[in-house]
Parts: C-alpha cells; sequence; structure tokens
C-alpha cells in the first residue's frame, strides 16, 4: 500500500490535479487561525512602510564601545530560533510565528560560518576559540592553535600555540571582564574566555592525569580559572560546576561530592588568593546569597549554583538556582563600577544539552531564558556605549517542517500526515535518542503515547536515525548587533571573525581599531618620532 502512494501521487500530478505533488493541497485552509486584519493588504504594507522608517531612522553610534556583552546560545541553530519566538508567541495567546524575541530586534543581523580547521561540523570547544580568541582550530581544543592536536599536552606546551581571548585584550586595555553561564563554569564555550587546553574534557585534575600527564604542564581547566591570567583577573564569575573545583572527600553545600583527586579546594584557593591581593571578594552558591551579593557588591564575585551544570530553568528549584537574567544583571552591575567599560561573556550553555536529549520544549524555553537575559542587559546598557552581539557556536539537526496551518501548537503534531496516515510532529530530529521501530514498515503514532499527551518535558520527539546522542548540524548560525558600530556584523562571514569585529568596535585588542580620532593623532605623532630618530642619525 505504502509505495503506492507516491506513485499515485505522481499520477495525479501528471493528470493536472490542483496540488502538485511537491506541494499537496490545502484542504483546512480555511479553519486556521488568522488574524483578520491580515486579510487586508494594507496590513502589510503599511507594515513594511514602518520598518523602512524604522531604518531610515536608525542612528549608528559610531563611539568606541566602552562595554561589550557577547551572548551565546550554544546550539541556538536558526530553526531553533523560529521555534522558540513561536513558542514565546503561542504561551501570550498569539499565533506566535509573527512574534519576535527580544534580540531578534536588533538592527543588524549576519550569519556566521562554524567549520573548525579539521571539522565540517564543529564541537563548542573550537568555535569557543573562534568567536572569542578570533582564530579556528582543531575540534576539541581551546584558547590554542590548530598546531595542537586534540588531547596533545605537549604540543599545547609551546607558547607559540597559545591565542589570546577577547576578554584578555579587554583586561590589558584597562577594561573588566567576567563570564557568566548557565553551564559548569569550566565546560567549553565559557573556558573560551580564559583556558588552553588541548582537551576539552580535561575540567578537572584527574582528567588529565589519566592520560598521565602532568597538571604541571597541562593545567586543567578549573585551576586555570582560578590562579591563571587571565581566570584570575576575571571580576565576575557565574555559573555551575563546584565539583570540579572541589576535592573528592568534600560534599558540596547540597550534598555532591568533587571531583579532584589533588586534595586541592579551589575555592578556598580563590578566596586565599583574594586576600592575599587585598581585594574584597565573595563566593556564593545559591540565588538568595546572589541577590545579597547584589546589594553590596564586593570587587570579586564567584557563583556556583550547581555541582555541575545549572537546572533546565522549566525544571529548576527557584529557591537556588538564580535565572540567566538575574545572573546577567549582577554581572553588568559589577562589571560597571569600572569606567574604561568592560567584556561580559554570558552563556545560555543547555539550548544545546536539550537539543542533544531530543527535549525540545526545554530547548526552546532556554533560549527564551537567554532572550530574558539578553532584554535584561539591553535595558541596563546605552546603545550609544555597549556593544551586545548575540549569537550561537553552531546549529542541530532539529527540523522545523510539515504543513501546518497558521498558529498550530509548535510543540504538537504538523497538521497533515505521513504517506500511511500517521502523524509526525512539527519539530523532529534527524538522528538522536527517540528512535521508534516501524511495525510492519509503519511509523508508530507517537501522539498516542501516554508521555505525549500528559506533555510530559521528557518526552522525545521522533528521529530518523537511532543515537544516542544527537548531533550538532554544520549551518551557519546568526549573529545579531547592537549599539557601536553594530553594522560590521552584516553579511556572511567566518565566526573567528567575531572577535575582531567586536575589539574594533571598542577599540581595544591588535589589528585595527574604530577610534580613528585616535588613529589620526597617532599617526602625525609616529611621524615626529621617525623625523626626530633620523634626524639624530645624521647629526651623528
Ligand atoms: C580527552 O580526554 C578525555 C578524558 O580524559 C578522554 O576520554 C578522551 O579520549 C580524550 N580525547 C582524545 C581525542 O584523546
Ligand atoms: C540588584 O540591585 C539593583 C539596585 O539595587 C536592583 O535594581 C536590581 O533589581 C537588583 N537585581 C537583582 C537581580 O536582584
Ligand atoms: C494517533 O493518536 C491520536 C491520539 O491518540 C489519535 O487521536 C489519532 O487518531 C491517532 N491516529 C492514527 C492514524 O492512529
Ligand atoms: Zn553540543
Amino acid at each position: 500500500m505504502r509505495s503506492f502512494l507516491p506513485l499515485f501521487a505522481l499520477l495525479l500530478g501528471a493528470g493536472g490535479a490542483r496540488a502538485d505533488r511537491y506541494h499537496p493541497a490545502d484542504p483546512g485552509a480555511r479553519s486556521a487561525a488568522v488574524n483578520r486584519a491580515e486579510l487586508n493588504s494594507a496590513f502589510w504594507t503599511s507594515e513594511a512602510q514602518a520598518a523602512i522608517e524604522a531604518r531610515l531612522a536608525q542612528r549608528e553610534s559610531k563611539q568606541r564601545a566602552r562595554n561589550v556583552v557577547m551572548f551565546l546560545g550554544d546550539g541556538m541553530s536558526v530553526p531553533t530560533l523560529a521555534a522558540a519566538r513561536t513558542l514565546l508567541g503561542q504561551r501570550r495567546g498569539a499565533t506566535g510565528e509573527e512574534t519576535k524575541m527580544h534580540f531578534e530586534t536588533f538592527p543588524t543581523v549576519g550569519l556566521a560560518k562554524t567549520y573548525c580547521v579539521n571539522a565540517q561540523i564543529a564541537d563548542s570547544a573550537c568555535t569557543a576559540t573562534a568567536y572569542l580568541c578570533g582564530v579556528k582550530t582543531n575540534s576539541g581544543v581551546i584558547g590554542v592553535n590548530a598546531n595542537v592536536p586534540r588531547n596533545d599536552c605537549a604540543a599545547s606546551t609551546d607558547a607559540g600555540t597559545h591565542l589570546r581571548s577577547i576578554a584578555e585584550w579587554a583586561l590589558e586595555d584597562g577594561r573588566d571582564a567576567g563570564v557568566v553561564t548557565t553551564t559548569r563554569v569550566t565546560h567549553a564555550s565559557p573556558a573560551g574566555v580564559f583556558a588552553k587546553v588541548a582537551n576539552r574534557t580535561w575540567e578537572f585534575n584527574a582528567q588529565v592525569e589519566e592520560h598521565g600527564y602532568d597538571t604541571e604542564r597541562c593545567p586543567d581547566i578549573a585551576l586555570q580559572l582560578i590562579h591563571k591570567h587571565p581566570g584570575n583577573k576575571l571580576k565576575v564569575i557565574l555559573g555551575g560546576g563546584r565539583r570540579n573545583f572541589l576535592p573528592e572527600d568534600i560534599r558540596d553545600e547540597e550534598g555532591s561530592r568533587g571531583r579532584r583527586t589533588d586534595n586541592r579546594h579551589l575555592i578556598n584557593e580563590w578566596k586565599q588568593e583574594k586576600e592575599d591581593r587585598g581585594v574584597s571578594h565573595q563566593y556564593v552558591w545559591n540565588r538568595e546569597q546572589l541577590l545579597q551579593a547584589n546589594n553590596s557588591l564586593p570587587d570579586y564575585l564567584l557563583g556556583l549554583f550547581e555541582s555541575s551544570h545549572m537546572q533546565y530553568h522549566m525544571e529548576s528549584n527557584k529557591e537556588t538556582e538564580p535565572t540567566l537574567a538575574e545572573m546577567t544583571e549582577v554581572a553588568i552591575r559589577s562589571l560597571s563600577r569600572n569606567e574604561n567599560g568592560f567584556f561580559l561573556f554570558v552563556e545560555g550553555g543547555r539550548i544545546d544539552h536539550a537539543h542533544h536529549d531530543n527535549l525540545v520544549h526545554l530547548s526552546l524555553d532556554e533560549t527564551l531564558e537567554m532572550d530574558a537575559a539578553v532584554a535584561r542587559a539591553a535595558e541596563m546598557l546605552s546603545e550609544e556605549d555597549s556593544l551586545i552581539v548575540v549569537t550561537a557556536d553552531h546549529a542541530h539537526v532539529m527540523a522545523f517542517n510539515g504543513y501546518s496551518l497558521r498558529g498550530r501548537d509548535i510543540l504538537g503534531p504538523s497538521r497533515d500526515l505521513d504517506d500511511d496516515g500517521i502523524p509526525y510532529m512539527t519539530l523532529s530530529y534527524t538522528n538522536g535518542p527517540g528512535f521508534r521501530s516501524h511495525i510492519n514498515g509503519i511509523r508508530p503514532n507517537v501522539t498516542a503515547e501516554d508521555g505525549y499527551s500528559n506533555g510530559a518535558l521528557e518526552w522525545l520527539s521522533h528521529v530518523d536515525v537511532p543515537l544516542e546522542s544527537e548531533t550538532h548540524g554544520g549551518d551557519d548560525v546568526a549573529v545579531f548587533a547592537r549599539g557601536p558600530h553594530h553594522s560590521l556584523f552584516t553579511g556572511l562571514y567566518e565566526q573567528s571573525q567575531l572577535p575582531h569585529l567586536m575589539a574594533y568596535a571598542a577599540c581595544m585588542g591588535p589589528g585595527r581599531h574604530a577610534c580613528t580620532g585616535a588613529a589620526a593623532a597617532a599617526a602625525p605623532l609616529a611621524f615626529l618620532t621617525v623625523l626626530v630618530l633620523l634626524t639624530s642619525l645624521f647629526i651623528q
């Protein structure tokens, strides 16, 4: 029966039936949720005219960007954006597709190519190196160039392979820097801010020593964060991952054991180091303490809210877990005390985890949580002097598909059925966990499963290729920018250009700067210096 359907469709197509075989007829179109105003052509033409006016009225600040905040949605693919904005609108009772997330209103949008030196499809380590250090490298390594093969401790001790991140450029320029994430603070994306490591899994000492390597030569990521430049200069560090900082015989505040086998208590060492430098500091491990710290900010703030990653927002204990927006707000308030400005990295890190586990509702919600954090930052920082860039490291293989009518539940099945008349989901994955065996060649009806009808957050959509963990995608990711020199971020370009563009707008780091005033003043000075030198040569 199944194999005859395409033939039947082909015959229909050849016979000139109204619907072509690529785009089936749409008998239910009239029952769609439709905004009556949209029936009117004037609705669309005036929407477009208003957009033109808004673009023409837009000013682009040509000031130096004093502050730079980079938001990274880990695994936040373009289909993830479309699905998340639809969910946002539907939560507000609208059809959803027309909704915009806050960062989708930013004046400039571009696309970044995410491949790495040795990988068609990237991981979060080589991409962090690209978008924070400005150099593409090998999959799995962080803060070192592609001369370092993954896991090669010896190669990574060559200082010539080490890269400096935009946080280091900011610190050198007298600005402050900070990191906020919903993952372990030692995870690949945040580690791009401060670590130089040949294997992203070397988050604590035992992972390095397991390979027979010495942490003196190849320090683990937690150790680098607490004791090495620039980790030890970061004014704000907020996220999860306590276990990588604690000895294995010590239980943290919530009862989980540490992972370190070198008996080092890096949280205490962090406090001691600040003590020795005579700077005020505070370690917090829950939301209430964070909000208290917000009332009298220390010079240095370390917040570790979970043993491992922070909880998914929809499943979180609201007493202990701050939201990404709250962490972002405290970080910005803290860093804003430096008149020279700051660089802040904020990661919505679990968009990626939820995709890997085929938990699409959680992934979209984590995207919306990051959007709320962007909105908070945009409220606190002026477009005149603060650049905000929002992007992703790599894509995922979630598909947004079918021919549903307008306003259809984004988390539900498509309106149309497969060739056997079985429903399929609007959002599903090319690969990953959640494969269901076909019965007599026919897909099971997943919408008949209890998990689906109960709306369980842990219910899995269907996939084509069974895999324990859904994979990343190789497509480009979007880049949104607001603030000084935002138009630099338009176009399609290598992901590794991002920190260079941010540094250009902020007039810091190596390379060319936007501050032409300063450059113009510097040029005659350089000319004069050469003249003086030449003169002195001749006089001799
Ligand atoms: C990276 O380190 C982890 C943990 O020590 C190990 O399991 C993995 O095999 C290493 N990766 C490579 C490519 O050697
Ligand atoms: C932090 O403190 C400021 C100033 O008192 C306040 O406006 C803000 O709401 C606080 N933020 C949080 C997350 O509590
Ligand atoms: C699939 O399951 C849903 C929910 O139980 C049911 O309404 C629908 O009729 C089923 N479709 C088929 C083709 O079995
Ligand atoms: Zn991932």
